[in-house]
């Protein structure tokens, strides 16, 4: 079994859960690549945050980066996003239908401030059409306190890699 991790991140939270589950599945003996989905669009600042929002509650799609692995390369795919606007980020939006068919199994996780996670996961479960094998959702707080640990030792167990 290898797995692939996949993820968008704005201001880094994301980036640190992603590089976490793969430190832990490498720790478990798996295969395991990760790969960060860059947003063409710019996103920072006032302005980016709130055309961010704007775009994520419209469910737009957005260009992104050419990625390095090719999903269908992976028995398992787990795909990360911050929540925006109660639902996930335009460009994962984007990864997750361009590359639904070559998709095999699918893992979702995603940070988050508050609310919205499971919107998220079914916008994404959505627009892939597969059943997530598990989900994970961690506050940017649990982040940032170190908090979570257990959770994502429960969500990498729980898929049983
Ligand atoms: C445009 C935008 C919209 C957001 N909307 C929500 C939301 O609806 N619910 C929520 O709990 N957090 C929301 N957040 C907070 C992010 O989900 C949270 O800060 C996340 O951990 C950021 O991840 P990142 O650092 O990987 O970009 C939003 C953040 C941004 C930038």
């Amino acid at each position: 079994m290898n797995a692939l991790i996949c993820f968008y991140s704005r201001t880094g939270t994301t980036r640190t859960l992603a590089q976490e589950i793969h430190e832990m599945l490498l720790d478990h003996d798996v295969e395991c690549s990760i790969e960060e989905i860059e947003d063409i669009k710019k996103r920072d600042g006032k302005i980016g945050y709130a055309k961010a929002a704007k775009d994520a509650l419209l469910k737009k799609e957005t260009d992104i980066e050419e990625v390095t692995y090719a999903p269908a390369d992976f028995d398992i795919v787990l795909i990360g996003t911050p929540v925006w606007s109660g639902t996930t980020t335009p460009a994962i939006r984007t990864y997750l239908n361009k590359y639904k068919t070559d998709l095999n199994k699918v893992a979702f996780f995603c940070t988050h401030g508050g609310g919205g996670k499971a919107k998220t996961f079914k916008a994404m479960k959505e627009v892939c059409g597969i059943e997530p094998e598990g989900t994970l959702s961690v506050l940017e707080k649990d982040v940032k306190n170190v908090k979570h640990f257990e959770a994502v030792e429960k969500f990498v167990k729980s898929l049983e890699i």
